[in-house]
């Protein structure tokens, strides 16, 4: 039988920053209310001419690096994003392939929002698994500027832009092996957070459609409580069906929205602060990106080492959510 094992972690932040003393030139908000509410100090915003695509691109480049593989092996990429180059085709997955150069693999986007990085480690477990694959390429990218109203000072002081890429290889050894991943949704809250135009389901006449429909709406409050709920518990059951206790957990790698939210589940699941891994105050919220360049962040500081049980969980638009308990195992 074979096995996934998380083999290497990318990440790529673009250089401009966008800090709260900028953004409270631009709305009323201030520094203050954004760091006590969210723990955000700073985002990064991709340049006009820098696409979801060539963010990805350059976190792909370098997790296939550091996967020790040569990229002929890739066989298939996966990218989850709410901000793709183009809403409906071609898929963001299959322009990082082209710039890659990685010729015919298998490509295709996927939708979860800020889950969207546990879904496509679920896909790539699951191809993997039924040996259909050997090498799959998941992405997290997001250019959430592009599709966030920056007038809106309840949605425009969360989210920022960035990318970050994982390679995910088959293995026979059970040791290295990805253990368990659970992936959930429920379209009842489908109206908390949503890009309620630009769609079919949108009721306007499309020819009258104006640009501003497209970007993100949230009702935040409501979204914050389910969020803590939700992501409390998977984790409680992923760690019971696999008879694992969070103090066997090396790296706690929640999707970075608000500090009070990773914190509220930290302290539910009784996680040691050095056990919680906390990029949200430099990237702020980069949805499907965010737990992958927060691996990377361990990863690059040097926290994160061989055969350390990383515990990733997430919490999106949809409404999804997802948990998953990964060893990192590069090659050796
Ligand atoms: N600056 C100053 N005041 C503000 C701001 C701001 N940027 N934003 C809202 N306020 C005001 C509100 O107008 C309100 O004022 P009022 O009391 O006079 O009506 C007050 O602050 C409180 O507003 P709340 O919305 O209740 O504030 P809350 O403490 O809930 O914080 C926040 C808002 C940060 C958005 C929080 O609710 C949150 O983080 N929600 C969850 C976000 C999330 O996890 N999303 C899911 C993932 S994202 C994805 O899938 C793409």
């Amino acid at each position: 039988m074979a096995y996934a094992a998380f083999r290497s972690i990318g990440a790529y932040v673009p250089s401009k920053i966008l800090s709260n003393e900028d953004l409270s030139k631009m709305v009323d908000t201030s520094d203050e209310w954004i760091t006590k509410r969210t723990g955000i100090k700073e985002r990064h915003i991709a340049a006009s001419d820098e696409f979801t695509s060539d963010m990805g691109a350059k976190a792909a480049t370098l997790a296939i690096e550091r996967s020790g593989l040569d990229k002929s092996e890739i066989d298939m990429v996966v990218c989850a994003t709410i901000s793709p180059d183009y809403f409906c085709m071609p898929s963001t997955a299959t322009i990082i392939s082209t710039k890659l150069g990685l010729g015919n693999v298998t490509a295709f986007d996927i939708s979860a929002a800020c889950t969207g990085f546990v879904y496509v480690l679920s896909i790539a477990k699951a191809f993997i698994e039924a040996g259909m694959k050997k090498n799959v390429l998941i992405i997290g990218a997001e250019k959430l500027s592009a599709i966030t109203d920056y007038s809106d000072r309840g949605t425009c002081i969360l989210f920022g832009d960035g990318a970050g890429a994982a390679v995910i290889s088959a293995t026979e050894n059970k040791e290295e092996a990805i253990i368990d991943i659970h992936t959930g949704a429920d379209g009842k809250f489908a109206d908390l957070l949503m890009t309620p135009d630009g769609g079919s389901g949108s009721a306007h006449d499309t020819l009258e459609q104006e640009a501003s429909s497209c970007f993100m709406q949230m009702k935040g409050n409501e979204t914050f409580k389910v969020a803590v709920k939700t992501l409390t518990k998977d984790v409680i059951d992923i760690l019971r069906e696999n008879n694992i206790q969070s103090a066997d957990i090396k790296h706690f790698v929640p999707h970075q929205a608000n500090l009070r939210i990773i914190k509220a589940v930290g302290d539910a699941l009784k996680l040691k602060d050095e056990q919680v891994v906390l990029t949200v105050a430099k990237y702020g919220n980069t949805s499907g990106a965010s737990i992958p360049m927060a691996i990377n962040d361990i990863y690059e500081s040097g926290k994160l080492q061989a055969g350390e049980l990383m515990l990733l969980d997430a919490f999106g638009g949809g409404l999804t959510w997802g948990s998953a308990l990964v060893p990192f195992s590069p090659l050796k």
